[in-house]
């Protein structure tokens, strides 16, 4: 497209430019073209005689449109009324090629502007999908799409390991990763890990894969999970030192069995199991146990837990200090305890 322009040589180029951005008068909608010698800006407005700091000639010239400058915040693309704009949240969770969304209620009816603008900024998306949380014994998330197509299930890479998940299916969370491997990270070579309540697994095969002669066993109710635990397991390659139990937590522990660690990832109801899980950890073994605390409860909610569990075992057990996994709500984080048998 024609339009008038300032033909400056290339040794004079960038200062030339910052002096026309600054000015205003550099047009941001053509593309300055470049020879041998000499650049080309787009311009308009520029007063003549041509300011000091404008060293060139203007002349005519035709110029390709810009390319458009690539959005870095996803709220650049959503149209919103503007009252709503500072409601837009700052982030999201990508789960393999779905983004979930949590949205407070007056952005509710603005989803499928937020769920196409997220559709077309994260690289990759499928669908993006409304997250109104995990519910019911399963924990399973409430989903609506608000753009894009297919389920929900899709396959997510973490800590270098992919996992069949499925969202609507069963319990999957991306806010996990970083302590799935900080778990995995600790047990021994030849440790005997229980993760109970394992969902699609996340807990033992991450550890199964770091630790190539360690053995577990990944309890969990949701038939679903299991099925997703199953073939990710098989795609891992450690079927052969995971034994899969689908059914009830509280049966499993009735029988007697012992394990070196057990990981404990049940945070809303967990704390009913603790004592009764405590007495199927091994001396010289750890209880990683998961719970919503309420930052002002932290001290006193240890001490009550490690008083729970020594008096469940009749044992001397040694808290470590509590990891917080990641905000749960303004005034609670979710919590991870660390317990070591001492005998
Ligand atoms: C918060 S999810 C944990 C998933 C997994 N540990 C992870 O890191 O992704 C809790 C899991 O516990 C399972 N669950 C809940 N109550 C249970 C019970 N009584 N017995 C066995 N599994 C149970 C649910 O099906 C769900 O998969």
């Amino acid at each position: 497209m024609p339009a008038q322009a300032l033909a400056v040589e290339r040794s004079k180029g960038e200062q030339v430019r910052r002096a026309l951005s600054a000015g205003g008068w550099l047009r941001g909608d053509l593309q300055p073209q470049r020879e041998a010698e000499m650049v080309y800006f787009p311009v308009q407005g520029l007063p003549t005689p041509l300011p000091d700091t404008i060293v060139g000639t203007l002349v005519d010239r035709e110029f390709e449109p810009a390319t458009p400058r690539k959005a870095r915040d996803y709220r650049e693309l959503v149209e919103v009324p503007g009252e709503l704009r500072d409601l837009l949240p700052s982030s999201f969770d990508i789960v393999g090629d779905i983004v979930l969304i949590r949205l407070p209620d007056p952005l509710v009816p603005h989803g499928k502007a937020i769920g196409e603008a997220l559709l077309s900024f994260v690289p990759g998306c499928r669908k993006v999908a409304l997250d109104r949380g995990v519910e019911g014994v399963a924990r399973v998330r409430s989903l609506e799409t608000l753009a894009g197509s297919g389920g929900s299930s899709t396959v997510h890479r973490e800590n270098g390991l992919s996992f069949r998940v499925d969202l609507e299916g069963a319990y999957f969370s991306p806010r996990l990763a970083r302590e799935h491997q900080r778990v995995a990270e600790l047990v021994g070579p030849q440790e005997n890990l229980l993760d109970l309540f394992c969902g699609v697994g996340p807990f033992a095969l991450t550890a199964l894969r770091l630790h190539p002669e360690a053995r577990a066993v990944a309890v969990d109710l949701n038939p679903a999970a299991i099925a997703l635990l199953r073939e990710n397991a098989s795609r891992l390659g450690v079927s052969s030192r995971l034994e899969i139990v689908e059914g009830d937590a509280e049966a499993f522990l009735r029988e007697n069995r012992t394990f070196s660690r057990v990981v404990m990832n049940l945070p809303r109801e967990g704390y009913k199991y603790a004592t009764s899980v405590a007495q199927h950890v091994m001396p010289a073994g750890t209880l990683h146990h998961y719970e919503v605390v309420r930052r002002a409860d932290l001290p006193q909610r240890g001490r009550d837990l490690l008083q729970e569990v020594s008096e469940a075992t009749s044992s001397r057990w040694t808290l470590g200090a509590p990891h917080v996994v990641h905000p749960y709500s303004p005034s609670s984080d979710l919590v991870a305890w660390t317990l070591v048998r001492d005998d």
